[in-house]
Order: C-alpha cells, then structure tokens, then sequence
C-alpha cells in the first residue's frame, strides 16, 4: 500500500528532491500527490511539474487576510487527501486547523539540533549564525512531528556535524544540508512503514 505524502515547501527544494530521489531508490513506499508553496517562484515548484506531480502556490500576499490564506492552504492540503505532510523548507506556520486535521502526521525538518535552536524567527542562516554565536563545537538537523508550537513536537531523528573554527553561517549551513537531505527521506520512509509512533513527547521506531 502506497502512502500519499503532500510537501509544503518556500524554496528551492532540495529536501524535495530528496525525497524523489528516494522514492526512486525504491526506499520509500509512497507518492508524492502536492507541492504545495507559499511562495510563487520557489523552485521547488518547478520540481515537481518536472516530475508531473500537482504543484500549487498559495502566497500570502494574493489573500486579503491572514486567515483566509491560512484557509486556502488548509483546503488544498484536505483535498489532496495524504497519508503525510511533510514540511520540506517551509517557512510558513501551519494552521492550527491543519495540525488538528492530521494529528501525528506532520513531519518537519529543522535544521538544528532540537530543542536547541528552534522556535519562532529560527529557520534558514539564522539557525546557523546562532549556532556560530553560542560557540557550539557540533550542529546538525532534526526531523520531527509537528505539533501546536513552533519546532517544539516529538523528535524523529537527528544527525550531527562538526562546527569547524573558520566556519561561516554559509559553510556551516552547507554542512547540515547535507544531513537533512540524509535524515528526511529516513524519517518518511519510516512512516510509510508504519515504522513510527508517539506517546507524549516521545516518538518510536519500532
Ligand atoms: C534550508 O535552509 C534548510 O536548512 C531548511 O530549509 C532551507 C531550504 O531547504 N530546512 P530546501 O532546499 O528548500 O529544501
């Protein structure tokens, strides 16, 4: 049985493509059925019309509110019908609704080693300029299931990196990339194997 996965994604996609290249790799049981972007130009988009897959924009800036885009999202995520949304580079909030809609079947990608540096204003260089502020000696990606606040849900897995003394937020950004696109497709194969549980704050691979 095939898991539908719907990937919400802002930029370029490469964790998106990621999970193609695992899906072709035959290690994840599932399709991708929506890209869904919050902006118009990510290039995510582009990758998956090249692959034929449903790609759609819903860009704050085309709603009169707020909510009503928090809305048009929520309805094309509902329509698409998956098994698993996957924030893939997302740098929207999800809807309250949408969390409740599909509960235990969000799966982020955070590129910091929770519940270090995540939380509201955390994503993208700003992670890694944090990480090179504090001074830590290692960094790394986190995937784990979205909940009602921001980063804070059960953790699936991690992957560490070094912190090298010449680092830049650019480098260093680099560096954990290449763990995300490591630790994803992990973390949605699992799921698609109903490999995955949560009890509290506690996720399990069983
Ligand atoms: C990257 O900064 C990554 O750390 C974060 O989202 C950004 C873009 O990812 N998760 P992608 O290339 O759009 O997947």
């Amino acid at each position: 049985m095939s898991s539908r996965i719907a990937v919400l994604v802002s930029g370029g996609g490469s964790n998106l493509q990621a999970v193609f290249n695992a899906i072709d790799a035959g290690a994840i049981r599932g399709e991708v059925c929506l890209v869904l972007s919050s902006a118009e130009k990510a290039y995510a988009l582009q990758r998956a019309r090249a692959r034929g897959v449903p790609a759609l924009a819903l860009a704050r800036r085309r709603f009169a509110s707020p909510a009503e885009c928090d809305t048009a999202r929520h309805q094309a995520l509902v329509s698409a019908a998956p098994d698993l949304i996957v924030l893939a580079g997302y740098l929207g909030i999800v809807p309250q609704e949408t969390v409740a809609a599909f509960p235990g079947r969000i799966l982020n990608i955070h590129p910091a080693l929770l519940p270090s540096f995540g939380g509201p204003g955390m994503h993208g260089i700003a992670v890694h300029r944090a990480v090179l502020a504090a001074g830590c000696r290692v960094s790394g990606a986190s995937v784990h299931f979205v909940d009602e606040t921001v980063d804070t849900g059960p953790i699936v897995l991690q992957g560490s990196v070094p912190v090298y003394e010449n680092d830049t937020p650019e480098s260093l950004a680099e560096r954990v990339l290449g763990v995300e696109h490591r630790i994803l497709p992990k973390a949605v194969a699992l799921f698609c194997e109903g490999r995955l549980s949560v009890q509290g704050r506690k996720a399990t691979i069983m």
